[in-house]
């Protein structure tokens, strides 16, 4: 079947490198199947069609002035199973929160329709605020897990998901023994591998270093590398969590991991809210990035973390929603969230540069892409990569705010980040096709 090619007119925006941001007026992308195949200023529409040799008759889309093309969303760190808790139980600091509300609603997921139902909201509720990559934790059940690759791939999102492994400090009647743990894991992989999906892979999830013990997490490196997987896990979230840890192993947080060979360039640890700067070297040195959580980070009362910090020091970072540690599954909102943590950093420090606008979409996009280790493939417009894209619209049907004067390309995208949400998101693509 030939490929079919789309063409995109008007405006985008997206990062070409870490904390670049390009703003293209008057632009054009060709997309060819899933690929971008040129970009360009609509001057050189013509000329460049005639050199792809592209027939008359592709479907030609012209954004409108309120409208911008921009990368799509990449939430970095997000609990499948915890969407029904969305906004609820913020009355108790994370290990309270797990023992009273967490493991409740995670335990309910032996029930196959009810798995169903709540992945297939999540995977559309998550592409319709744009998110068309996630990084998922999903069940510690085997069957459930699967059900939540069968919802991305019927949904057409691109994911990354694993099956949960915790044997220990959890009720008893939703744990699972170290053997289970890992033959499980290795179900869940093959299950993933048989799917064939060029948008799904699974990765391999420890809880924590408080859910597991050594031999198993050394068990779970050795198969991440056997395999060659990405890895995801918890990482310094709160101080009392911090204090278990460090007196479970007789060492730093990020040391545990490392011990366990679960550092890796494929190793995505989330929060990292009171890493020392030993760990920040450590995990700088072996490429593993943070997803940054700043909702979940408010939400429990964990902390603040120091994101301009963790980028200074060459660690990769990309934004989580953490669904449901934060309320919402939208990297907008998490968007705003890292703005408002990283200015309250501020107020503390004199010549302290808090993050901006544009370095918080960076975040969003190819900074999630480069913390999972899809950069080659999306986080930007650059020709060769998949069109993973949204339709901005500052003007859309029931705006947040709806009005409107005569506004710069990036005064739309600023009213975007502050005040949009999903009903300005109007058209979502993943691998070129169009999913909202
Ligand atoms: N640490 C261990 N498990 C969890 C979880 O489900 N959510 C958050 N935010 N932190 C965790
Ligand atoms: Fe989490």
């Amino acid at each position: 079947m030939e490929d079919i090619v789309q063409i995109f007119v008007g405006n985008f925006i997206h990062c070409t490198e870490r904390l670049k941001l390009q703003v293209v007026e008057n632009g054009f992308i060709i997309v060819k199947g899933r690929k971008i195949v040129a970009t360009g200023k609509k001057a050189d529409l013509n000329s460049t069609k005639a050199r792809l040799d592209l027939k008359d008759g592709a479907d030609e889309k012209i954004l409108t002035g309120s409208q911008i093309l921009i990368p799509g969303f990449v939430d970095t760190h997000i609990h499948a199973p915890q969407y029904p808790n969305c906004g609820l139980g913020y009355d108790k600091p994370l290990l309270e929160w797990l023992e009273t509300y967490t493991y409740k609603v995670e335990k309910i997921y032996r029930d196959q329709e009810l798995s169903r139902r709540v992945f297939d909201a999540v995977v559309k509720n998550t592409l319709a605020n744009g998110t068309t990559t996630a990084c998922y934790f999903a069940s510690l059940f085997n069957n459930s897990s699967m059900l939540l690759v069968d919802a991305a791939i019927r949904h057409s999102q691109r994911a990354l998901i694993g099956k949960i492994n915790m044997t220990t400090l959890a009720p008893d009647d939703y744990l699972e023994t170290p053997e289970e743990s890992l033959e499980n894991t290795k179900i869940f992989i093959e299950y993933v591998k048989s799917q064939k999906s060029d948008l799904v892979k699974p990765v391999i999830t420890p809880r924590f270093a408080l859910s597991v013990d050594m031999d198993l997490m050394k068990k779970l490196g050795d198969l991440a590398a056997y395999e060659d997987l990405h890895i995801q896990t918890h990482i310094s979230e709160n101080s009392s969590e911090v204090d278990m840890v460090v007196s479970k192993y007789n060492m730093l947080y990020a040391n545990v991991y490392d011990e366990a060979q679960l550092l890796t360039s494929k190793t995505i640890l989330a929060h990292g809210v009171y890493l020392t700067d030993e760990e920040i070297q450590l995990i700088a040195r072996r490429g593993a990035s943070i997803s940054h959580c700043p909702e979940s980070n408010t939400c429990l009362k964990s902390g603040l973390c120091d994101v301009y910090n963790l980028l200074n020091r060459g660690v990769i970072v990309g934004l989580g929603t953490d669904v449901s540690g934060g309320p919402l599954p939208s990297i907008l909102r998490a968007m705003k969230a890292a703005l408002d943590t990283s200015i309250h950093i501020s107020f503390q420090y004199k010549n302290y540069m808090p993050l901006t606008y544009k370095d918080v979409f960076y975040l969003a996009t190819l900074g999630g892409a480069e913390a999972l280790s899809l950069h080659d493939k999306i986080g930007n417009f650059q020709e060769g990569k998949d069109f993973d894209a949204l339709i901005i619209d500052m003007d859309a049907k029931d705006s947040p705010v709806d009005f409107l004067l005569e506004c710069s390309v990036l005064e739309i995208f600023q009213k975007f980040i502050y005040t949009g949400d999903d009903r300005n998101i109007i058209n979502v693509f993943v691998a070129g096709k169009q999913v909202k």
